[in-house]
């Protein structure tokens, strides 16, 4: 019997692939959502999982995505806001529709993911929100004044956000990783670095916490970089 449903944005994605390996494997029911059906189908055969079609940007695919999962599932258990946009450049040279680009995705699509899924999130008996966040969250580097602003954002918004909630029982809570490498990975040492399933573990463990314990973000680095 399944643990419950899991939808992931970006679920084609590297990180995204490796969410949907990780809660396939302790038994839960996975959604990948992405843009590109070609790619999604591809990593739902590859990952076993369901899948559907969804730009976060798009307000209508949100809403199509929604009215799936409420008649085939009835209720999701966990949202995993894992979609994003990574470029960045320096301000001075940076094209002004990447830097709308990177909100739009990283944020609106997160705000317009959990505005129109929470009423499916209500029915289930221990939701949990993850936003999937960054060190970039936290600072702030040259170079990097999309990603930050877009990060810096979603780690507000994902504070008010369980502020909102908690007193309704769901969780919500961010991870932010360092840079992860993906792919096989020496189990530590000198050099071998955070890992896609080291994050996607992370996450299996706050699906997997008691429902009354809420944590606030896991920020995850490597040991000996
Ligand atoms: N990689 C790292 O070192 C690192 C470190 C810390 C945090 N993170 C975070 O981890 C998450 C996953 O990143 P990743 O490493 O897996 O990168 P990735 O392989 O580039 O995955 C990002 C995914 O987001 C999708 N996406 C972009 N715009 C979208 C939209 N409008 N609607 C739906 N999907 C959209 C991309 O699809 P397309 O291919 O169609 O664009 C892609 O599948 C991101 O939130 C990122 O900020 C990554």
């Amino acid at each position: 019997m399944s643990k419950g449903l899991v939808l992931i944005t970006g679920g084609y994605g590297r990180l995204g692939r490796d969410f949907a390996r990780a809660f396939r494997e302790d038994g839960w029911s996975v959604l990948l959502a992405g843009r590109d059906r070609d790619k999604l189908s591809a990593a739902a055969q590859e990952t076993e999982t369901d899948y559907q079609v969804l730009d976060v940007t798009q307000e209508e695919q949100v809403l199509g995505a929604k009215r799936y999962v409420e008649e085939r599932y009835g209720k999701l258990d966990v949202l995993i806001n894992n979609a994003a946009v990574m470029r960045s450049e320096p301000v001075e040279t940076m094209a002004p529709a990447l830097f709308l680009k990177s909100i739009t995705t990283n944020l609106y699509g997160t705000f317009l993911c959990t505005h129109h899924f929470l009423p499916l999130l209500k029915k289930s008996e221990q939701a949990l929100v993850i936003n999937v966040a960054s060190t970039a969250a936290h600072r702030a580097d040259a170079g990097s004044a999309a990603y930050n602003a877009s990060k810096f954002g979603l780690r507000g918004f994902t504070e008010a956000l369980r502020k909102e909630l908690r007193k309704t029982d769901i969780r919500v809570t961010s991870i932010s990783p360092s840079m992860i490498r993906y792919g096989e990975a020496p189990a530590q040492g000198k050099g071998a670095g955070l890992n896609g399933r080291d994050v996607a573990d992370a996450a299996l463990f706050l699906a997997n916490a008691a429902g009354r314990s809420l944590f606030i973000d896991l920020e995850m680095w490597a040991t000996n970089p």
